[in-house]
């Protein structure tokens, strides 16, 4: 889908979107959504929902859908919102028509020099006007409200963030307390900005106080050898200066104003203009470097720059906003896939977005930044696709803990875009209560985000060609499978030798899933994509430890350049909660991976067969001279039967079935998810982390040529008319020749 056909979409979705009046509606519950108590609404009228949790879950059904103005009923064990059933094209609105006032602020742009009055970092003064308001009519913004203001007053009642330095100061350096930080910063601000209640006021001084005075290093308290701590806590100091500027006396402002420019902002110049400085590395660097360095150092240059009597923040702002543009602007691929991972987009995508808004609130200008790069309005998309029905497809590392990080860019990107669909998609996720949203949201977005969303999608930016198919965007019980083949190079040491690994959803359950990062303080983790690395020893970095085929044991060619072939049969959802793909709904991926092989041939293909209830993976190996075995990590409980052709995946009482179909000779096995006598051993001093209860459905497979089929079929509730399909070799795939 090109970003023509988005705005195509968009206004037949408009139009679509606004019948009649109708109400919207959806049963309420934010308080399940997000743990607070339930705001009951009289008598219940609603059919309930197809959508019933899995274990943990909260659910809520048979609630009020009359007069409620949230659209999902509650959410899974996963987060995942859950949608009622409804048929139709209701006007998912909020309750209220509320909208933003008018902008008075009239900027000079391209310049720095005539800025926005304080509060001018994300939450201009106009909007704070206009939210008390807006909060008393509109159901998500009170409810975000709520929380947020529940959160600041437990944040209240903790001591000050300690500094620990997890593993030295250039290990994760003290990334954990300045995120946790900037996250207490931002509520206590909001907090007295909300309530006027200065004690509010005290706090913020306490806890800023609190990280100006932290360590031994009283030259470099935030620790330029991990510079990303560096630029959370010079952004957690520029919301408290900038939010509560007309509240500091003068000594505080002088005081929290020097700590800004004496711990961030003056190495953040001398990262640019000092050649002999080390910690600037990743000035070139398209990946969540950029943005949260460049982020940091820019809202901090923004919150002080006519204070700033040293011309730091000026000179700074010079270098960092065109590098921004020119590096963390790229994060996203052409086609809106995040480069380092899946996970890692987040913290990316945050800075972005933070840096990005600052900029359009303090100047009236985002300078460049949206237009830089067709990929940053597409990234949102890659967030709805990468999104399964349980978690992420979350290949390469996860990341460390998130604290104030999150997808809410995209409730930011739909105002800026001005892409409805974005702002309705996020909203209803259960990160979307904290302070940027109450700013970011625009609650005049009106329709269901699923509205003639296709369910199939492929991301084809070489660096990481992507497959995503889904059989409902509102039903969490339904099937999703993705698979990525690209490139295993340039994802700034996050990614792992992973060509062709999948994941499969299916009945609310992850069947087939990815392990996520290695302990990080593993000497060498980060220190190069070379074949050669030590990150490519460790089990969950390693081709073994994916859901691929390794031959041999041996790890892929990190110079791999596959290549995907697919098609789709372009379903769409419409606007009702209820769907089922027609028989001849279908959609398939064919990669080779030859390349990723060195030169063996070997081409994986997935496929949803006709109707999106059953999932084939074909697998054709052609010449290959070593022992090689297909596996696939699964936390279910795998049980095999006699014939061995058939194991049983059992995973929180939901079941799937694996059939292998071709060749004959062949059977399952269930195997610790750890690596084989044949893998590359692990280098000396690094340690592989425990994989808890998960196992390897594996397959070991002779060498010459085979074909290798294996059939998926959750055990749905409503469904057990499965079908074998025929054996068609991948070159001939099509969307309907497995239609028999
Ligand atoms: C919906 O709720 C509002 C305020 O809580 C109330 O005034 C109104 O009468 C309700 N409407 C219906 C249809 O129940
Ligand atoms: C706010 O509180 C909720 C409920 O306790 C919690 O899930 C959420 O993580 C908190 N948000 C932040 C930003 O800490
Ligand atoms: C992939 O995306 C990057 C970043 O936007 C871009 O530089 C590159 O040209 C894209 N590659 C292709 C093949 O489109
Ligand atoms: C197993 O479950 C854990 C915890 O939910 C998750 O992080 C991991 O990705 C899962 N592993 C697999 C192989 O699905
Ligand atoms: C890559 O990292 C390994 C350690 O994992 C190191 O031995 C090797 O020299 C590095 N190669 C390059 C090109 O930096
Ligand atoms: C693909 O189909 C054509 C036509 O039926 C057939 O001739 C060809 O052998 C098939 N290719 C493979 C690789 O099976």
């Amino acid at each position: 889908m090109s970003l023509t056909d988005l705005k195509k979409r968009r206004s037949k979705w408009v139009t679509v979107g606004l019948p009649l009046g109708l109400l919207v509606v959806a049963a309420a519950v934010v308080g399940l959504l997000f743990g607070l108590k339930i705001i009951k609404t009289g008598s219940s009228s609603a059919t309930s929902s197809s959508s019933s949790g899995s274990p943990g879950s909260t659910n809520h059904q048979n609630q009020d859908l009359n007069n409620l103005s949230y659209f999902a009923t509650s959410t899974n064990a996963y987060h995942q919102p859950i949608y009622p059933s409804m048929f139709g094209s209701p006007t998912f609105a909020s309750s209220a028509s509320v909208s933003w006032p008018a902008d008075d602020f009239t900027g000079n742009s391209q310049s720095f020099d005539n800025l926005r009055p304080h509060p001018r970092l994300i939450a201009p003064q106009y909007k704070w006007r206009a939210l008390k308001d807006m909060i008393a009519k509109e159901a998500y913004l009170k409810s975000w409200h709520d929380i947020i203001m529940a959160n600041a007053t437990a944040f209240n009642n903790l001591p000050p963030v300690v500094h620990v330095f997890d593993g030295g100061p250039s290990g994760s350096g003290i990334l954990d307390p300045a995120r946790e930080t900037k996250s207490r910063i931002k509520h206590f601000a909001y907090a007295y900005r909300m309530t006027e209640d200065t004690a509010w006021v005290d706090r913020t001084y306490r806890e800023l106080q609190n990280a100006m005075t932290w360590g031994d290093n009283r030259e470099d308290p935030w620790n330029t050898a991990h510079f990303l701590d560096l630029a959370e806590l010079t952004a957690a100091f520029a919301v408290g200066y900038d939010w509560l500027y007309d509240q500091w006396t003068d000594a505080q402002r002088t005081e929290i104003r020097n700590a800004i420019v004496n711990y961030g902002l003056h190495y953040g110049l001398l990262s640019y203009t000092d050649p002999a400085s080390t910690y600037g590395w990743w000035h070139n660097v398209n990946g969540n470097w950029n943005c949260v360095s460049n982020g940091g150092l820019i809202m901090g240059a923004l919150a002080v720059y006519e204070d700033d009597t040293t011309g730091t923040a000026s000179q700074l702002l010079e270098r960092a906003v065109p590098n921004a543009v020119a590096n963390c602007a790229f994060v996203p691929s052409s086609d809106g896939t995040g480069s380092e991972t899946a996970n890692y987009w987040e913290f990316a995508i945050t800075g972005m977005s933070e840096l990005t808004s600052s900029l359009l609130t303090a100047t009236g200008s985002d300078h460049g930044m949206l237009a830089a790069n067709d990929g940053i309005r597409l990234t949102s998309l890659f967030r709805f696709y990468v999104t399964g029905m349980t978690s992420l497809f979350d290949y390469g590392d996860h990341g460390p803990n998130k604290f104030s990080t999150t997808a809410n860019a995209l409730l930011f990107f739909g105002s800026a875009f001005n892409e409805p669909r974005f702002t309705l998609y996020q909203r209803d996720r259960y990160q979307a209560p904290e302070p940027w949203s109450m700013f970011w949201y625009d609650p005049s977005a009106q329709g269901a985000w699923w509205n003639n969303l296709p369910l199939d999608r492929v991301f084809d930016n070489s660096t990481d060609t992507w497959a995503s198919f889904r059989t409902s965007w509102t039903d969490i019980n339904g099937m999703y499978v993705a698979m990525k083949a690209g490139a295993l190079l340039n994802h700034q040491t996050h990614g792992d030798l992973d060509c062709g690994t999948f994941v499969v959803d299916a009945l609310g359950e992850r069947f087939f899933g990815e392990h996520g990062n290695d302990n990080y303080l593993n000497p060498n983790y980060f220190s190069n994509e070379t074949q050669t690395s030590e990150r490519w020893t460790l089990y969950r970095k390693m081709t073994e430890g994916q859901n691929v085929i390794a031959i041999n044991g041996a790890n892929q060619d990190v110079t791999a350049v596959p290549t995907m072939r697919h098609d789709t049969s372009n379903t769409a959802q419409g606007a009702s909660t209820i769907f089922s793909a027609p028989s001849d709904s279908s959609a398939f991926a064919v990669v080779d991976l030859t390349s990723a092989y060195f030169g063996t041939d070997v081409k994986r293909g997935i496929r949803f067969l006709p109707g999106r209830r059953q999932v084939l993976i074909q697998d054709e190996l052609t010449g290959v001279t070593a022992a090689s075995q297909w596996r696939a990590q699964t936390n279910a409980t795998i049980s095999i039967d006699s014939t061995g052709r058939s194991a049983t995946l059992t995973l929180n009482g939901k079941r799937l079935v694996a059939q292998i179909l071709s060749p004959e000779n062949v059977q399952f096995q269930d195997l610790e998810s750890k690596r084989t006598e044949r893998a590359p051993p692990i280098a000396p001093g690094l340690e592989d982390m425990d994989n808890g209860p998960a196992r390897v459905l594996a397959i070991d497979l002779p060498t010459g040529t085979t074909t290798l089929q294996v059939l998926l079929n959750p055990q749905w509730d409503d469904f057990t008319d499965f079908k074998t399909p025929p054996t068609v070799a991948l070159a001939n795939w099509s969307l309907d020749s497995h239609n028999s």
